[in-house]
Parts: C-alpha cells; structure tokens; sequence
C-alpha cells in the first residue's frame, strides 16, 4: 500500500511569532503536514528549544529557525536576506508576531512599537519577500489579525500616538491594518497566483500581552483564561488557510472559524487601504517620503 504524501511536503513555510501561542501552534499543524518550517524568532534559545519541540511533536525534522526581531526594520531586512540565501521558493507566509502594550514603548526605528511590529512588520517582510512568493506560486499569505479589528480606526493625524496613547486604540487600529494591508494585496496581486487572506483566530490561551498588559487585563485575564480557546483551537483556521485545497485561488478575504466573515466596514474602503499602503511604504523605508 502506498501512502499520500503529505499535503504540504515539498511547500516551504514561513511562520513568524513562532515560539509562542497561535504562531506556535501553526507551525506544529504545518510541519505535521509535512511542510520545510522556517520558523522567525527573536530569542535563539526560545527559536531552537521551539524548533527541537515540533521535530519531536510531528516526527518532521525539516525545521529551522531564522532570527529577527520584527520590531527592528533592519533586523527585518537582515531576516529577508538570509532567507533568500538558504531558499529558492517560499510557498506559505503567515505573519502572525504581534502583542498589546497598555503603555507606550518606542522601536529602535523610533516607531510606536504596535504599530512597527503587529501592521508594519507584517507589510514589510511580506513586501520584500514578495518576488520569491510570486516566483513560487501558487503560494499563499496568511495575516493574523483579531476581532479588535472591528472597532478599528487608523488615527492617520497620529498613527503613532504620540499625543495621548492608548494600548486598546493603539492595537484595534494595528488589527484594522492588518485586514486593510490583505484587501489592498489581494488587489494588488490579482492573477499572480499568490493569495493573501486574513484570520481572526479567537479568544486564545497565550502569552499575549503579558508583558505589559496594564491593571484592567491582569485582573480580567487569569479569569477569562478557563473559557479561551487552546492555541491548537486558534491554529486551526491559519493552518486551514495556509493548506487546505478548500480555499485554493480563494483571496482578499477575512475569516473565523474557517468561513469567510464580513470585516468592519471601514475595511472595505479601498482609499483608505490605499492611502495606509503609502504611509506604511514611507515609513517603512519602502519610499521617500513626499
Ligand atoms: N491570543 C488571542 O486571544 C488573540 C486574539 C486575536 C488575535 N491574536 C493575534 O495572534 C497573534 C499571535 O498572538 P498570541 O496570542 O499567540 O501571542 P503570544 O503567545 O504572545 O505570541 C506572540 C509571538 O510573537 C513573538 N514576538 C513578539 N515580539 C516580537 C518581536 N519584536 N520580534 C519577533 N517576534 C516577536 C513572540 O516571541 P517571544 O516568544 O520571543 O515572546 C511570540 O512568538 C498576534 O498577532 C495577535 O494580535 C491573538
């Protein structure tokens, strides 16, 4: 009796935020696929014990970790380089690295760090792994956005909030992005055989926000932690995405619970995508700055 293969042996897979949560769970269902993982992680002893973890977990030993800390653009840039030194072909990229800060922090660029690390590390990295994505079509993208998306504003007078900042604005709006950032792709990508769609993945049980969660979701949080979905719960629709041939040529959509959902109608404003497309080009050095 001949076995399958593996729907996605053969299909090199990019997860970022892979040490933790959803971004963790994701890369474990795409490497017991059968997928070559490449895992982006910030901390090499995190990256390695999370690559030694899923080979054991799946049997899978095609899994590697590629360093970066998403919130530098340079140490983006350096990512994107190496990948593209070890890899002629790049068959799934799931952005999904972000967090929620209560306070406000400042990147080495200088950037409000959700916005640099949940919106513009996603544009960038996808930005400039785009060429590999097309030459290796049919190839898929997959955002990690939320549900906060849909009390999202982009605060284009001050996307980086830097008159008076608010954790929760700050990450609805970055969660906005990121659905705004997949319609115009989509568009922008029509008949290239690369599709882009974006998940909220629900209510899960990670390490999200801990690290600086402010007074009201340290309370709240270790109370709502029994209902929360487990991060495998949360993988289960960006692994869908990322493979199923269910959603094959499907794009520019927003899903939960693997069924496409209408996003916030602010979303669908393709002025307003393209005008965050512009913004996020300059800042993220993709542009000089009119
Ligand atoms: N949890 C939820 O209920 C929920 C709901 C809706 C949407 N989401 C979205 O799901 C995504 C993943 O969140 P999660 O809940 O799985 O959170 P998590 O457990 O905190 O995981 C976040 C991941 O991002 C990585 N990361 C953080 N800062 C980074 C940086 N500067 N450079 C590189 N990597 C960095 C973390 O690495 P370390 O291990 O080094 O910290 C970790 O692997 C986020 O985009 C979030 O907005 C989550």
């Amino acid at each position: 009796v001949t076995q399958a293969a593996p729907a996605m042996a053969g299909r090199t897979c990019l997860v970022t935020g892979a040490t933790s949560g959803i971004g963790k769970a994701t890369a474990t269902g795409l490497a017991r696929l059968g997928a070559d993982l490449v895992l982006v992680a910030r901390d090499p002893a995190r990256g390695q014990a999370t690559v030694a973890e899923i080979q054991a977990a799946t049997g899978n030993p095609r899994v590697e970790v590629l360093l970066a800390d998403l919130s530098s653009q340079a140490s983006v840039r350096r990512a994107a380089e190496e990948l593209r030194r070890g890899h002629d072909r790049l068959h799934v990229l799931v952005n999904n690295a972000g967090g929620y800060w209560a306070t406000r922090h400042v990147t080495v660029d200088g950037l409000e760090l959700t916005f640099a690390l949940n919106h513009l590390a996603y544009f960038l990295l996808t930005n400039l792994l785009l060429d590999l994505l097309r030459a290796s079509a049919p190839a898929r993208i997959v955002n990690v956005t939320s549900g906060a998306q849909a009390t999202g504003r982009i605060h284009f007078d001050d996307l980086q909030f830097e008159r008076r900042y608010r954790g929760q604005a700050a990450y609805n709006q970055s969660k906005l992005a990121n659905v705004l950032f997949t319609y115009e792709l989509a568009r922008r990508l029509e008949g290239s055989g690369v599709t882009v769609n974006c998940v909220h993945p629900g209510v899960v049980r990670t390490n999200f926000g801990r690290d600086d969660m402010g007074p009201v979701m340290r309370l709240l949080t270790p109370l709502a932690r029994p209902f929360m979905r487990t991060p495998e719960q949360g993988a289960d629709t960006p692994v869908w995405l990322a493979s199923s041939s269910g959603v094959e040529g499907v794009t520019g959509r927003y899903y939960a619970r693997r069924q496409a959902r209408r996003s916030s109608g602010r979303s669908y404003d393709p002025e307003l995508a393209r005008r965050l497309w512009r913004v996020s080009e300059e800042l993220a050095g993709l542009r000089q700055p009119a």
